[in-house]
């Protein structure tokens, strides 16, 4: 019998859920999709979790990701969400809330596990796959770094500085939108960002995610990187897939 989770992925402005067959990578519904609540504090986002918990009357495991460094269950920044976050002992907390354990980890950690695992970073997935490092393109920009096979978890290259910034501000997808910016002009900030990761890290492989990652074959040509660069191959599906197999994991 299929090993069924309900991968929920805690986006900035969105909220994703679905039940997921973590051993095929896949989602078994249509998934749901509800607005952050606005602020995005814990107790609104909490109500949001029960209502998907109630639609898919879920009886099950649940792994969910959440846009922010997660130490041990307990959040540790939030740069997108509301500042209350900061301290919250989510896993405990979300526990009481749905009536049963949670797994939770970052949300570009739990993208990058499910494009290592079916996507893809599926043929570096392995003991000599080398250094890959995905980075999620959407409301800010999220990093997962894989060593041969292995997630170092809550890296967080999205807030190296650029021009004095933080990096997302300049060159995450929503940025593109709100400072309606040609793709020539965001693909140059993309460039550097990219390139200063490079220099850091070295990477072999690198994985772009998330929604713009679509429209690869328009800005990939004006990237300049001497690391392998991949188009993520799951879509929107990463995040909630990802999270549903935080599950699988002992330690978050
Ligand atoms: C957060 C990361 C997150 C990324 C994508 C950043 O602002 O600091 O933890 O992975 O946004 O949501």
């Amino acid at each position: 019998m299929a090993k069924l989770v309900l991968g929920i992925d805690i986006g900035g402005t969105g909220i994703k859920s679905a039940p997921v067959d973590v051993e095929k990578g896949k989602l078994c519904s249509e998934p749901v999709k509800l607005s952050t609540p606005r602020p995005a504090t814990p107790e609104g986002v909490q109500q949001v979790l029960k209502e998907i918990v109630a639609r898919f009357a879920w009886s099950g495991p649940i792994g969910i990701g959440f846009p922010g460094v997660v130490k041990r269950g307990v959040i540790r920044t939030a740069a997108n969400m509301d500042a209350s976050w900061i301290g919250f002992p989510a896993r405990e907390r979300f526990r009481k809330t749905v009536g049963r354990a949670c797994a939770i980890v970052n949300d570009a950690d739990a993208a990058g596990m499910a494009e290592m695992r079916f996507g893809a970073g599926r043929s570096f997935y392995r003991h000599d796959g080398g250094t890959v490092l995905m980075i999620t393109l959407g409301t800010g920009i999220g990093s997962a770094l894989f060593v041969d096979g292995h997630l170092v978890p809550n890296t967080e290259f999205g807030h190296l500085e650029m021009d004095g910034r933080d990096a997302e501000k300049l060159a995450a997808a929503s940025v593109k939108t709100s400072e309606q910016l040609s793709w020539e002009a965001w693909s140059e900030r993309l460039n550097r960002f990219l390139q200063k990761v490079e220099f850091l890290l070295s990477p072999d492989v690198m994985i772009i995610g998330g929604g713009i990652s679509a429209e690869w074959e328009i800005f990939f040509p004006l990237l300049d990187v001497s690391a392998r660069l991949l188009p993520a191959q799951m879509g929107n599906d990463a995040g909630i897939v990802g999270a549903a197999l935080a599950c699988l994991r002992d330690r978050d």
